[in-house]
């Protein structure tokens, strides 16, 4: 089964409005003609709109970092799914490491989003992986199980189908040290295999499976060549128009 990769951008707390709009009109110009990867960018939820504006008419697809799983009401700072399309997005990171660490999000909270996004016709980006601890302690297989398990309680064959997910170990975020494709491409296999136990082999095959943690132009070509790394959720790499649509473009000639 071929599955079409994607590479993600994801700002976290960076660009101002104008800032944005000046990336993704460059990005627009350099790899928005690219049609064997799908490309998402993910900016702050206060550039989401103006740059959907930028994007109406290219394939490039908009993403939220994150959402609320409650339709509407007094959750004051929130933001919902429904929100989040009007504002022009396709795509919603759920469950990221950095938000597991510093805001306390569970796996309960992060199948309760993937749900809410669903329903709202929003493609998910589910983000598990293990701090540098729990692999030292050779618990890595554990921990990504556990997570898959909670996030995905309950959900449909048809549910899972709409799902990608990213493979993001906590010590290789930010930290210039990347995972090796070896390391990164044992736990995609376990990723598949465990989805697979409970949603069947068609599901499975189909999921596509991000790599993220220290993606660079220079990496990229190598991790892709792992049969399930479908592509990568990129962080600080995804700031800058040329290093974004280095990965974009070496990503489109490994998937040729
Ligand atoms: P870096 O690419 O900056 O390591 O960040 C990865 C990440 O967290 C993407 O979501």
């Amino acid at each position: 089964m071929t599955r079409k990769p994607i590479i993600a951008g994801n700002w976290k707390l960076n660009k101002t409005i104008q800032e944005a709009i000046e990336l993704v009109t460059l990005l627009k110009r350099q790899v928005g003609d690219i049609q064997n990867v799908e490309i998402v960018v993910c900016p702050p939820y206060t550039a989401l709109s103006s740059v959907s504006e930028i994007l109406v008419d290219s394939d490039i697809k908009l993403g939220a970092q994150d959402v609320y799983w409650e339709e509407k009401g007094a959750f004051t700072g929130e933001v919902s799914p429904s929100l989040i399309k009007d504002a022009g997005a396709q795509v919603v990171i759920i469950g990221h490491s950095e938000r597991r660490q510093f805001f306390h999000e569970t796996d309960e909270g992060v199948n309760k989003k993937t749900k809410a996004v669903l329903k709202a016709g929003l493609a998910p980006i589910v983000c598990v992986g293990e701090t540098l601890a729990e692999r030292e302690a050779d618990k890595t297989i554990r921990v990504i199980q556990d997570q898959l398990r909670g996030a995905f309680a309950h959900f449909s064959n048809g549910e899972m189908k709409e799902v990608a997910i990213a493979y993001e170990p906590v010590w290789a975020i930010g930290t210039g040290k990347v995972a090796t494709p070896l390391q990164a491409g044992e736990v995609h296999d376990f990723i598949r295999k465990e989805l697979s136990k409970s949603f069947g082999h068609e599901v499975a095959e189909g999921l596509r499976i991000l790599y993220g943690g220290s993606v660079k132009p220079d990496n990229i070509a190598r991790l892709m060549q792992e049969p399930d790394i479908d592509g990568a959720l990129v962080g600080g790499a995804s700031l800058d128009a040329a290093g974004f649509s280095e990965i974009v473009k070496s990503a489109s000639i490994v998937t040729v």
